[in-house]
């Protein structure tokens, strides 16, 4: 059930700059589900040369239960607490590209140890391509009730102020996926680059437009 995809090389030298930057910390995909976080993920990793996790397929191997089973047999709170112990033990092992559940951001102790250990990217979508994304999945719990549409939206109210703590957010619409990678790839780029207060630089004389950390 886990899913890896086997890294190449990172292709370009932006991405091998990027890739040496990141040391041990990983990327770390947030947003609603229908978002494009596997589909972004998956291509981002390749572009990279970095595993490809989704933190879903791995609570499903950790349980042996697909993630519907764990909501029916446990409920939500024993998924919640499982998704949070999966995603700190991935972290651990970075650097990765890490593609999260949407209510995984929700929870303090992941935003911190995300935090500490990744750049965080918000694909951020409006509720009609959410929509109309997840109709084409039957497998999401939260959405199986009447009024899917009400679902997303209450979540969408509840989520996104939060998601915006995130590093770096992608605005993810109906467009070619690499358009959407090559614009992610561009903005971890910027941001990791970014020039930044010497005061915000942990070395006395380190220089403003060296990588983070
Ligand atoms: C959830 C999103 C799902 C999965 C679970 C709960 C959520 O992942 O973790 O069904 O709370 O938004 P995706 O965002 O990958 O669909």
């Amino acid at each position: 059930m886990s899913e890896t995809v086997s890294p190449t090389s990172a292709s370009t030298s932006q991405e091998a700059a990027i890739v040496a930057a990141l040391g041990k910390r990983s990327v770390v995909l947030v947003g609603m589900m229908g978002a494009g976080k596997s589909t972004i993920g998956r291509r981002m990793a390749l572009r990279l040369g970095l595993p490809f996790i989704d933190a879903d397929n791995e609570i499903e191997a950790a349980a042996g239960m697909s993630i519907p089973d764990i909501f029916e047999v446990h409920g939500e709170p024993h998924f919640r607490d499982g998704e949070a112990r999966v995603i700190a033990r991935l972290l651990e092992g970075g650097p990765i590209l890490l593609a999260t559940g949407g209510g995984a951001f929700m929870r303090e102790d992941t935003r911190a140890r995300i935090r500490d250990k990744a750049i965080s990217m918000w694909l951020k979508a409006d509720a009609d391509v959410i929509l109309r994304r997840v109709r084409r999945r039957a497998d999401r719990p939260l959405l199986k009730t009447a009024d899917p549409a009400a679902v997303i939206a209450r979540l969408i109210d509840a989520r996104h102020p939060v998601y915006e703590q995130t590093d770096i957010t992608i605005d993810s619409r109906d467009v070619p996926h690499e358009k959407i990678v090559d614009e992610s790839i561009i903005a971890l780029h910027e941001y990791i680059f970014r020039p930044r207060a010497a005061s915000a630089i942990s070395e006395p004389t380190g220089d403003p437009l060296s990588p983070i950390r």
